[in-house]
C-alpha cells in the first residue's frame, strides 16, 4: 500500500474523531503485516485525561484483532498542521516495533506526505529488554 493511500485512510478515520473539547480532530491508519489496515481516531472525554489519541485507538483495535506486527502508521490532523505523534503514542508504537522500523507518515504544513520511523522519533526507547536486564 502506498503512503498516499494510507494517508487517505487516516483522513477518512479523522471524520469519526470525538474531539468536542480540543476540537482537534485526528485520524490514524495502521498498516498491519498481513496487509490489513486498522483505523483509529481520537476519543476525548469530559474527564480530560481519559481521552485517547488516534494512534493508540488504531493500535489497540489491531491488537484486539490479533495483529502485532505493523509496517506503517499514517496520521491525519487539521489541514496546515504538521502533525507529530505525542510521547505516549511514540512509546506505544515502540512497544510493537522494538527495532524502530515502523514507518510514521504524516503531511507537513504544506500538505506534502512525509515519512519517518519510530526509531527516529523515539531514540533510546525504554522497552522489554530493559525490564529483562533487571531480572
Ligand atoms: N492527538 C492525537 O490523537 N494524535 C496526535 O498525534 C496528537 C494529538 C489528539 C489528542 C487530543 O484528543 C487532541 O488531539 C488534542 O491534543
Amino acid at each position: 500500500m502506498q503512503d498516499a493511500d494510507l494517508l487517505a485512510e487516516a483522513e477518512a478515520a479523522r471524520g469519526f474523531a470525538h474531539a468536542p473539547y480540543s476540537r482537534f480532530q485526528v485520524g490514524a491508519a495502521l498498516l498491519c503485516a498481513d496487509g490489513s489496515v486498522q483505523r483509529g481516531c481520537n476519543v476525548e472525554n469530559a474527564s480530560y485525561p481519559a481521552g485517547i489519541c488516534a494512534e493508540r485507538t488504531a493500535i489497540s483495535a489491531a491488537v484486539a484483532r490479533g495483529q502485532r506486527r505493523f509496517l506503517a502508521i499514517a496520521i491525519a490532523g487539521p489541514p496546515g498542521v504538521a502533525l507529530a505523534p505525542c510521547g505516549i503514542c511514540r512509546q506505544v508504537m515502540s512497544e510493537f516495533s522494538p527495532d524502530g522500523a515502523l514507518r510514521v507518515i504524516a503531511r507537513d504544513a504544506a500538505g506534502a506526505p512525509r515519512a519517518t520511523t519510530i526509531g527516529a522519533l523515539l531514540p533510546g526507547a525504554f522497552g522489554a529488554a530493559d525490564l529483562d536486564a533487571a531480572r
